[in-house]
């Protein structure tokens, strides 16, 4: 029977995440980062994952801070996971336009070392001006030009994992030397973002790779995942966009000598859990409510608008204005690529279903993936995954740090009674887990 793979999302900073709640904790402090790793532990989850934007988002040239504001750094958070858990994976976000391959792949293979086998690197490609200024760069890379960067930093990378044969440590008292001689290769990578000649200054890593994510959703990000990557994160709701991405992304494979099972694909998902569906269903309206406050509501609109709306009564109805067509308001956020298609169709739905400004942004803007009992949602889980529209999810749950431990106690066992998911780890890597096998 195919096997589910699930995966834990440290709740982030949009308005997913629910910080006015009285259970809400503090998104720094390390204790929330280890409930919830060891909750998914407990679940046996197959790895922890920590997002990251580099610049803080604004909202008309003011910190947005609606939303929870700033997070620690991930690699640094996840080395202090891997002290406190012993078989989860570990994955932490980490841009390739703004980072140096020699660097980061010391970090990453560190965390391979500290974790005995359990770090991954989801890959993202963010490259637009706004975040560039932090790194006095100022949009320096084309957009066009990322996934070349990204590809280039990956290869790199991973030559610079292998350039330490596994048994080069030789610690030899009787010839005195600590190397197996031949056993550390030079890299030498001339290419068109990087320019390298030297030796690498960390043993081969338990994994030897360690786990490669992409989350992107271009025509580009496709193609550069089915070259390069483990995992895809992606964030298809329903079944049929789901089939419709897998079959897409599965079937480019071949073209790089790859199988099926070497790419595991991972949209994120949110839940609502109840004793019944009808409470789940009241639960989610709910989480909704808290997601979508009234200033919320307004800030959306304005994304969409591309102008200043707090002039209107969030629970009043949609007022009659255009959107402006230039640069929109908010930043460090995906921006919207037709406003005026995008308005026109939540006028139309705003009319036809005579919503005041926050129904109508809590009615376009997403819900929760999956709601019900546990029953429901682990058979709606593992339909997504025996169907092929997933090989799993990566839940993002709305509440730090307990957000997670209903699912585990209740949805888990259902989806272990079904035989879709596993009752312990059979291995010690991330790679075991997600049944990557080793690298070639
Ligand atoms: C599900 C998902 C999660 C993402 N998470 C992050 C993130 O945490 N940090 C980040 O900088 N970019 C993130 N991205 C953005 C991607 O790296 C990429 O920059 C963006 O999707 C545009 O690339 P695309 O045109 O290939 O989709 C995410 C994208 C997706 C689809």
């Amino acid at each position: 029977m195919k096997q589910v793979h699930l995966a834990a999302h440290f709740p982030g900073v949009n308005n997913t995440t629910v910080w006015a709640d009285p259970r809400s904790r503090s998104q720094i402090d390390f204790t929330s980062f280890q409930h919830l790793a060891r909750t998914a532990e407990r679940g046996k989850f197959d790895f922890f994952f920590l997002a990251e934007g580099l610049r803080l988002r604004e909202l008309k040239g003011r910190i947005h801070d609606l939303d929870v504001v700033g997070r620690p750094e991930s690699l640094t958070v996840l080395a202090a996971l891997a002290a406190v858990t012993e078989r989860l994976g570990l994955a932490a976000t980490v841009n390739a336009t703004f980072n140096e391959p020699y660097e980061l792949a010391r970090r990453l293979a560190t965390l391979d070392h500290l974790s005995a086998g359990r770090a991954a690197w989801n890959v993202v490609t963010t490259s637009d001006a706004f975040t560039g200024e932090n790194f006095r760069r100022g949009g320096y890379l084309d957009r066009s030009d990322r996934y070349t960067r990204a590809e280039e930093f990956v290869r790199l990378s991973r030559e610079l994992w292998d350039s330490w044969q596994p048994d080069a440590v030789r610690a030899d008292q009787e010839s005195g030397r600590f190397l197996r001689p031949g056993s550390i290769a030079t890299v030498r990578h001339q290419g068109h973002h990087f320019d390298i000649e030297g030796r690498f200054n960390v043993p081969h890593s338990p994994q030897g790779h360690p786990v490669i994510i992409q989350a992107g959703d271009s025509d580009e990000g496709r193609e550069f995942a089915a070259a390069n990557a483990d995992v895809i994160f992606s964030r298809h709701g329903t079944l049929e966009e789901g089939r419709a991405f897998y079959a897409d992304v599965k079937r480019r494979l071949g073209r790089y000598g790859r199988e099926p099972h070497q790419l595991k694909i991972m949209p994120g998902a949110t839940f609502a859990l109840g004793d019944t569906d009808a409470e789940a269903a009241e639960h989610a309206a709910e989480i909704r409510r808290q997601q979508v406050g009234p200033q919320t509501a307004i800030a959306f609109l304005e994304q969409i608008w591309g102008r200043d709306m707090s002039t209107y009564d969030p629970e009043g109805p949609l007022p009659d204005v255009e959107p402006a067509v230039e640069q929109g308001v908010s930043q460090g956020r995906v921006q919207v690529a037709d406003r005026v298609a995008v308005a026109d169709k939540w006028r139309a739905v705003a009319t036809e279903k005579q919503l005041t400004i926050r129904e109508l942004v809590i009615e376009m803007t997403g819900r929760q993936s999956f709601v019900g009992s546990p029953a429901t949602v682990a058979g709606q889980i593992e339909e997504f995954v025996r169907t092929d529209a997933s090989d799993g999810f990566i839940l993002v749950p709305h509440l730090t740090p307990g957000g997670l431990d209903d699912f585990v106690d209740k949805v888990v066992p259902l989806l272990q009674e079904r035989g879709a998911f596993r009752t312990d780890y059979e291995g010690t890597t991330l790679r075991d887990h997600l049944g990557l096998g080793g690298v070639a």
